[in-house]
């Protein structure tokens, strides 16, 4: 049988180096090492027990019918629900697309607005799938570089610096997956003003929004809605809730693009998983909240011993993260660049890392992400095993 032609799409996704070395350090551990693994941004908690009791009670043997394309209309409103009583903002649910991670609903916004051509703007460092799933739809992505000053984020003035008359969208992933840095509010508000007065769409994509730092009065910081009501905003019951592998996330759109997205996901997906939309009811709970806020508390209590340990062995983190459970190290001192870096950690310490390759160019050599969503054990002990490999070398 002759091989079939791969398309030209297909051709051009790059690997996503986070799950390549995860299979390393797999294949690693099925031959008896023990691999510490802080490669892979999964909380190590798992869904609230509420969520949990809600899923067996969900499994009694009645059939799992196909939910509305949108979504569970109780869910939609339970989310409605948390963006009023959390983060502040009237969201009607109409404008509620319930999703399979927030990686379908970044499929479907970028079907729904992108055409052949359409350049789109995104930092870098950046989330590696935001672009390529950008890209398959056609999408110039221009990498706009970002350093330590900018939190290693999109500011309104490299965002106006780097427009074209082709330019149709922005693209901000805050808190960001490298870095944990978010974009202050005000900068923020200012790169969708800068989008929207050229007629461009702006992405937000909030997953790990939820997770931040609450403010000197205990507010936890406002979605990018309160500002700009018409920014397509994604999230996921990933993260916060701590369910990666339920696949259940959520956009909101503008009203005129709720039918769109409507008409996308009846013909890609159908719906998001039913069982696990009914069970992500119970995520809505007191309880479960309180459990998710104990979490972030966790987290907070992670980074710490992280940043502390990363100084101790002399690996500098150029900017502290404020959210995601991620901090990005500056490897320039060890001599060796950030793959070679993650390439020896992995083998001579047993130590998963990735390297800066995943989130773009321009400080993809020297700086390499670690994610703390994993036990304080795991931590102390990676964190320890960096320390003999740094004096090694
Ligand atoms: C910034 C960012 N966006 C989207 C996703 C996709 O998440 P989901 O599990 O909801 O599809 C991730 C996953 O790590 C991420 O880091």
């Amino acid at each position: 049988m002759s091989t079939p032609r791969i398309s030209r799409r297909a051709e051009a996704v790059a690997p996503f180096y986070a799950m390549e070395f995860g299979k390393q350090a797999a294949a690693l551990e099925a031959q008896g090492r023990r691999i510490v693994k802080l490669s892979l941004g999964e909380p190590d908690f798992g869904a609230p027990p509420a969520v949990l009791n809600a899923m067996r009670e969900a499994m009694d043997g009645r059939p799992m019918a196909y939910t509305e394309a949108l979504g569970l209309p109780a869910l939609r409103r339970a989310i409605s629900g948390f963006y009023a009583q959390r983060h502040g903002v009237d969201v009607d649910p109409a404008r509620i697309v319930v999703t399979a991670g927030a990686s379908a609903a970044l499929v479907l916004t970028a079907a729904a607005l992108v055409d052949p051509g359409d350049e789109v703007l995104i930092g870098d460092p950046s989330y590696p799938c935001n672009r390529q799933i950008m890209e398959s739809f056609g999408a110039r992505v221009t990498l706009v570089p970002a350093t330590a000053e900018s939190r290693f984020q999109l500011d309104a003035a490299s965002v106006r610096a780097s427009w074209t008359e082709r330019t149709r969208g922005v693209m901000v992933a805050t808190p960001s997956n490298p870095t944990g840095t978010s974009v202050p509010a005000g900068e923020l508000a200012a790169i969708c003003d800068t989008a929207r007065e050229r007629g461009a769409w702006r992405l937000v994509d909030e997953i790990y929004l939820d997770l931040s730092d609450h403010d000197a009065r205990g507010r936890p910081p406002r979605s990018a809605l309160s500002t700009d009501p018409d920014a397509v905003v994604v999230n996921s019951f990933s993260k916060y809730f701590g369910m990666t592998g339920w696949r259940l996330g959520w956009c909101v759109v503008p009203r005129t693009l709720a039918p769109v997205m409507e008409r996308l996901a009846q013909n890609y997906f159908l719906c998001a998983s039913a069982p696990a939309q009914h069970a992500a009811l119970a995520c809505f709970t007191a309880e479960s909240l309180a459990v998710c806020e104990a979490r972030r508390a966790e987290f907070a209590r992670r980074r710490a011993l992280v940043l502390d340990g990363l100084a101790r062995i002399g690996l500098p983190v150029p900017v502290p993260p404020d959210g995601a459970f991620y901090v990005y190290f500056d490897v320039a001192g060890t001599g060796l660049t950030s793959w070679q870096f993650c390439e020896r950690a992995l083998l001579e310490a047993g130590v998963a890392l990735t390297p800066g390759r995943d989130f773009g160019e321009h400080s993809a050599r020297t700086h390499v992400r670690l994610s703390y969503a994993a036990s304080t054990e795991d931590l102390r002990e990676g964190l320890a095993r960096l320390g003999t490999f740094l004096t090694g070398l």
